[in-house]
């Protein structure tokens, strides 16, 4: 599963995620790709009601998404850097799985089958981007829902959109990235 946490359409980002699940489909994956800014996603409240049953009170897209993100034995996150960070499309849907970490950490309970591992696609325009913001957090969220953080791909001074065509080594990496993901190893 590929979510993708740009607001670009076809951007980098995008290319990318996308070269990464090309990568997974032509080696024997059921891939799908998520785009956050396609779903209607509102902010988590904090009201803490999903401590009781774990289940999120607001009804939107997310309400899919959890299956998806349950069901996926692979996840690919994907956002470009954003003043340091994540791009808020992403951190809402990531903050949206509290519910997933109160399943776990406040009931007892679990997500996902066993072994699932997971990815951070990021690209940033400067030279050198701050990356260490993403993942930190995309290793919190990861520890939350019981995916491994397996592999990273982190592209500095990509800046226009499509830049990173200009860059068929790095193109290469995605699909590599998730050629090695489909099989279980680390795809950096
Ligand atoms: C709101 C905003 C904030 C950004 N902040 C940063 C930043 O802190 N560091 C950086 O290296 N690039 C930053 N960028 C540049 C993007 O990371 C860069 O343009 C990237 O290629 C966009 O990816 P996309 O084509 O997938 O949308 C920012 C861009 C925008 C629109």
């Amino acid at each position: 599963m590929g979510v993708g946490g740009s607001p670009r359409r076809h951007g980098n980002t995008e290319i990318l995620l996308e070269k990464a699940l090309a990568g997974a489909y032509e080696n024997g994956a059921d891939v799908e790709f998520v785009r956050v800014g396609d779903l209607s996603i509102d902010h988590c409240q904090g009201c803490n009601s999903c401590f009781n049953g774990g289940e999120c009170r607001i009804n939107d897209d997310m309400i899919g998404l959890y299956k998806q993100l349950d069901e996926a034995e692979v996840i690919i996150l994907a956002s470009p850097v954003y003043f340091s960070g994540l791009s808020s499309l992403m951190k809402q849907m990531i903050d949206r799985c509290q519910c997933l970490w109160a399943r776990k950490e406040v009931l007892g309970g679990s997500i996902g089958g066993p072994g699932r591992i997971g990815a951070l696609i990021s690209v940033g325009g400067q030279n050198p981007p701050t990356f260490r913001n993403s993942i930190s957090v995309v290793k919190s969220y990861f520890n939350s829902i019981d995916v491994e953080y397996s592999a990273e791909l982190l592209v500095p001074a990509v800046d226009e959109k499509g830049d990173i065509l200009n860059q068929p080594e790095i193109l290469e990496k995605a699909y590599d990235m998730g050629v090695c993901l489909v099989s279980g190893r680390s795809g950096s």
